[in-house]
C-alpha cells in the first residue's frame, strides 16, 4: 500500500466529474487500499478518487466505525437538515459551516462488487454527502455564503504556495503520526 499525493484546491481534476466503475477489479481494490492509507495518514475521515488524481467513481470513509468503501455511490433518500462545520483534505485548515441532510441512504457497490445500502446520520451522513459531491466536481466551499467564501479564499491564497503544482505531499512525520489527531477533514 502507498500513501498518495493529495490534490488541493486549484487542481482542475477536483472540478471534473468521475466515471462510474464498470467492474470492480484488483486494480480498483488496490486504489481503495491506497486511498485508505492516504486518508488515515492525513488524519481524514473521508477521501474521494479525484483528491488523489483519479477519475474512478469511488470514495473511502472512516468516521470511527471502521473502513467503508463506496463504489458508484448514489444518495437514494435524504432526511432532515443540519448545519455543521466541515473541512476538506484538499483545502487543508480551511473550515466552514455547511447545511446538509441529517441522514441519508446511499446505494453503492462494495470492494467485492456486491450491491450495498448504507444508512447514515450525523457525521457519516455528512461524510457520504461530502465525498459524493467530490465525485461530481463539487466542494464544500461552494455552499458557503459569498462573504464566508471570500474570507475562506483569502485564507487559502495565503497558504496555497505551500502546495506547488496543487499537490500536497504528506511528510514522513505526518505519516508516522497518523491517527494521533483527527482533523475531521473529508
Ligand atoms: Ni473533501
Amino acid at each position: 500500500m502507498s500513501v498518495l499525493e493529495i490534490r488541493v484546491l486549484g487542481d482542475p481534476i477536483l472540478r471534473d466529474t468521475t466515471n462510474p466503475v464498470a467492474q470492480v477489479t484488483d486494480d480498483v481494490r488496490r486504489l481503495l487500499d491506497d486511498m485508505f492509507e492516504t486518508m488515515y495518514a492525513a488524519n481524514g475521515v473521508g477521501l474521494a478518487a479525484p483528491q488523489v488524481g483519479r477519475r474512478e467513481r469511488i470514495c473511502v470513509i472512516d468516521v470511527g466505525d471502521g473502513p467503508l468503501a463506496l463504489i458508484n455511490p448514489q444518495v437514494t433518500l435524504s432526511q432532515g437538515r443540519v448545519r455543521a462545520e466541515e473541512g476538506c483534505l484538499s483545502i487543508p485548515e480551511i473550515f466552514g459551516e455547511v447545511e446538509r441532510a441529517l441522514s441519508v441512504t446511499v446505494d453503492a457497490l462494495d470492494a467485492q462488487g456486491e450491491p450495498i445500502t448504507v444508512h447514515g446520520s450525523e457525521l457519516l451522513a455528512r461524510a457520504m454527502q461530502h465525498e459524493i459531491d467530490h465525485l461530481h466536481g463539487k466542494l464544500f466551499i461552494d455552499y458557503l455564503s459569498m462573504l464566508k467564501r471570500r474570507s475562506a479564499m483569502a485564507a487559502w491564497d495565503r497558504m496555497k504556495s505551500d502546495f506547488p503544482g496543487f499537490r500536497r505531499v504528506l511528510s514522513a512525520q505526518e505519516v508516522a503520526e497518523r491517527g494521533s489527531i483527527r482533523d475531521e477533514e473529508l
